[in-house]
């Protein structure tokens, strides 16, 4: 069985086959990296990045906020991207900078930390793609509010503490079906929260050198502890996960037609035939030279 540990020449630890067999995009579970001291996440640097990368790729709001967001009253924190990092200390500021891929140094970290992956993740769920990397930096006590995410997810701590409540991804009565199509076809991730769902948690503590998995759309949301934090997320789809979003918008569409569609993974065979339908309509639609944005 394979197994990499740390101190052999590879960015991350604690990767296991029958980890990943059992548990991957199913239930979430720990790693290890060898990156809290990589210079690529010093805030010198990272001020750097976000200058660097476009705009929009960078999301930064008041860090100050309750578990259950409205995503459309979001309080911003009246300071640039630049301020914002360098004054993380005490501004009370959440970040996060997108498709840190886009920068040459960054993507090639991201890609050689997923070739790490991929090892283990082939094996249950082949066809990495759409690698993409988000680094978070957030004031201490900052709270990221319950929300879903679309990738494939190893959230790596590099400084700083954080807690992660994660959710089951299958709750059906924490998150619809409906919630679910909603997301998929362009709604935003923050979900309504009850105190309730509390209760059907699991609670991690990442310090620096924790590495969480997060399978697709697991509901979440995070804590810090009494620091600065910095994350690097890595994230990929694999065919299982991009034909999961596929059966979701292709669900929305059946529901609008006022039919009542089986859920998502409930019976494979059913799945197997809405998903030769979308790829029907794709090639149709591939034909006729139409874009698709799969
Ligand atoms: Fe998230």
């Amino acid at each position: 069985m394979a197994t990499l540990t740390a101190g052999s020449g590879n960015l991350l630890a604690k990767l296991d086959q029958a980890t990943f067999d059992a548990k991957f995009n199913r239930r979430p579970f720990t790693i290890g990296h060898d990156l809290s001291d990589h210079p690529l996440f010093s805030l010198p640097r990272l001020i750097e990045l976000s200058q660097r990368l476009p705009e929009r790729k960078v999301e930064y709001n008041s860090g100050e906020l309750p578990v259950s967001q409205d995503p459309h009253s979001t309080p911003r924190n009246g300071l640039s991207i630049a301020d914002t990092i360098r004054r993380i200390e005490e501004c009370r500021s959440w970040m996060v900078l997108k498709n840190v891929e886009l920068d040459q140094e960054y993507g090639d970290l991201l890609n050689s930390c997923l070739a790490e992956v991929r090892q283990f993740s082939d094996h249950v769920s082949p066809g990495m793609k759409h690698q993409a990397g988000f680094i978070f930096i957030s004031s201490p006590g900052s709270v990221t509010p319950y929300h879903i995410d679309p990738e494939n997810n190893f959230l790596l701590q590099i400084r700083g503490q954080k807690f992660v409540y994660m959710f089951p991804q299958h709750d059906r009565e924490i998150l619809t079906e409906e919630n679910l199509e909603a997301f998929f076809t362009g709604a935003h991730r923050n979900l309504p929260f009850e105190e309730w769902y509390n209760a059907r948690s699991e609670k991690f503590e990442l310090n620096p050198g924790d590495g969480l998995h997060f399978p697709v759309a697991a509901p979440h949301w995070v804590q810090n502890g009494p620091e600065v934090s910095i994350s690097f997320s890595i994230t990929f789809q694999t065919k299982d996960s991009a034909d999961r979003k596929s059966l979701h918008r292709l669900n929305k569409q059946l529901r609008k037609f006022g039919l009542r569609p089986s859920n998502v993974g409930a019976s494979p065979w059913r799945d197997r035939a809405k998903l030769a339908v979308v790829n029907g309509i794709r090639a149709a639609k591939a034909a006729v030279g139409k874009h698709d944005d799969k």
